[in-house]
């Protein structure tokens, strides 16, 4: 049940031992503490401080069961060089989710509410915090709590905003290493008017076709999606061409996640002195870039990671040498030492979090 949180709660729930987080899928140790508001037919209400970690109590009726009301996001907090812990992008993730509420029609986040809840979430979280490579992955949702099974064509009259917490360690299973992606160009990911809402409804939608990718090639590691002649992402990351002089990634429109990651990796790389060029990415230029460039994905999860091989059509694409470049090692190591406080905070992408 949530809700029982009272101050003197905290002193009694000591941390619980967990497994190295290296050592198990991503995101399946959950942290001892989490934050939630309420919204009954008004605005979110935060009562300000973290409760223990628990199971939630909704109706059977709740909207999101029938009407899939679910949104969410997924950000880190890093161990600095320092030892303090600071969230990276923040604002931006912050910001992603208030339009994801509204695109779902669910009640308005306050991103000050929201931005207070995942700083609370994070410092009572603060001792699990792994060092780098390993980070703390930053869940809030948001659910459509109102019961109400005829409510299919109405908003849900109710909601409930929470924030857990995940240390975590690699997202791609053996660290840095090229990546094998398998392109599809029939199914799409979702719907375009859809593709840049974070709700789970995108997810239960992009799993049948992903699987039927991967379906037999146990190598592939993610299904890159290019309905309609054009690669937009993977369902955990957008998608980049890189080489010596220019980053290559689809134009900004409704049909595909806006990567946080993704605006980093393009103010990095601006900031080195690449071009960008942002435009629709035809698979067949993935021929010509094999054989003379780099590809990477961009994504929370797994910071820059390199793509080594792209499987297409029955054609198996070697990427360059099919190793990591050196174009990609250079953005992965700059945006590694953004979130990590090895490089100055240049562009402001971290919100400093003082432990409790
Ligand atoms: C479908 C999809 N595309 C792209 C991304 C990358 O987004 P970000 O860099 O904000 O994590 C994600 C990650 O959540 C995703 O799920």
């Amino acid at each position: 049940m949530i809700g029982l949180y009272h101050p003197r709660a905290r002193g009694r729930c000591r941390m619980t031992k967990k497994p190295d987080p290296f050592t198990v899928p991503f995101g399946s140790i959950l942290c001892d503490w989490m934050t939630t508001a309420r919204a009954d037919d008004g605005p979110f209400v935060y009562r300000g401080s973290p409760e223990p970690f628990g199971d939630l109590s909704i109706s059977p009726a709740a909207h999101v069961l029938h009407y899939g009301s679910a949104i969410f996001e997924g950000l880190k907090a890093h161990r600095q060089v320092d030892g303090s812990v600071a969230i990276f992008r923040l604002d931006s993730h912050v910001a992603r989710m208030v339009t994801s509420a509204s695109r779902l029609r669910l009640p308005e986040i306050d991103p000050s509410l929201l931005h207070q809840m995942i700083v609370d979430a994070v410092a009572a979280n603060a001792d699990e915090v792994p060092d780098p490579p390993g980070s703390l992955y930053i869940r809030p949702t948001l659910i459509g709590t109102g019961a109400d099974i005829g409510a299919a064509a109405h908003p849900a009259s109710s909601a409930l905003l929470f924030v857990v917490n995940s240390p975590v360690g690699d997202y791609f299973k053996g660290g840095i290493r090229p990546l094998t992606l398998q392109l599809e160009t029939s199914t799409p990911r979702t719907v375009p008017q859809f593709g840049m809402v974070k709700c789970g409804a995108n997810y239960a939608m992009a799993l049948g076709p992903t699987l039927d990718a991967m379906a037999g090639n146990e190598a592939i590691d993610q299904v890159l999606f290019a309905t309609e002649g054009d690669i937009t992402e993977t369902g955990a990351s957008n998608f980049f061409l890189a080489d010596d002089e220019r980053i290559v990634t689809r134009h900004l429109d409704e049909s595909f996640l806006h990567g946080v990651t993704r605006d980093s990796v393009i103010q990095l790389a601006r900031h080195f002195g690449y071009e960008v060029e942002e435009r629709s990415i035809d698979p067949e230029e993935l021929v010509d870039w094999s054989e003379r460039g780099e590809a990477f994905l961009s994504g929370t999860a797994a910071g820059v990671a390199p793509v080594g091989t792209i499987l297409y059509s029955g054609k198996t694409l070697t990427i360059g040498t099919g190793q990591p470049g050196p174009n990609t090692l250079r953005l992965r190591q700059a945006l590694t030492d953004a979130q990590t406080g090895a490089a100055p905070d240049t562009f402001v992408w971290r919100t400093p979090v003082g432990s409790q």
